[in-house]
């Protein structure tokens, strides 16, 4: 049966291209995004993309995936260091999570090396730039498959 996931961006995202290309790469959200559409097509998995700056925003987006999506892959940006909001949202929700980094946190200031959801997903990709999106879909549609054996 065809998965469905989501993608959840963090705040500032959306400003990739723009932010910081020594630590994000030039690419901007919207060609992720259209370069995760076509890999989740390849593997025919169906993709909900999206964005908020938005804190309580994001703690919606992830309840209301309960009951609609087998899996999310999640860049929680600035909220993955302080969020225990998300964190909780993101335990509530009973199915795979990724959590997803473009640049290595850990080589970063102090204060981004303490993430708040890495314990209460199921895994994590970071520091592998913008590719780490397409590494996640893959793994996630593995999760998912493996699921059902
Ligand atoms: C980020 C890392 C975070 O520390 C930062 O606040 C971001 C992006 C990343 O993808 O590398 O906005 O999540």
């Amino acid at each position: 049966m065809t998965k469905n996931i989501l993608i959840i961006n963090g705040p500032n995202l959306n400003l990739l291209g723009e932010r910081e290309q020594s630590q994000y790469g030039s690419i901007t959200l919207d060609k992720l995004k259209d370069d995760c559409i076509k890999k989740c097509k390849e593997l025919n998995i169906n993709l909900e993309f999206t964005q908020s700056n938005i804190e309580g925003e994001i703690v919606n987006i992830i309840q209301e995936a309960r009951n609609m999506y087998d899996g999310i892959i999640i860049n929680a940006a600035a909220f993955t260091h302080t969020s225990v909001a998300i964190r909780d949202a993101l335990s509530i929700f009973k199915k795979p999570s990724i959590e997803l980094h473009i640049s290595n946190i850990y080589r970063r200031e102090e204060f981004r090396q303490k993430s708040l959801i890495s314990d209460v997903v199921t895994g994590g990709i970071f520091g592998l730039g913008s590719d780490g999106y397409i590494l996640a879909i893959i793994s996630m549609q593995k999760i998912l498959e493996n699921e059902n054996r």
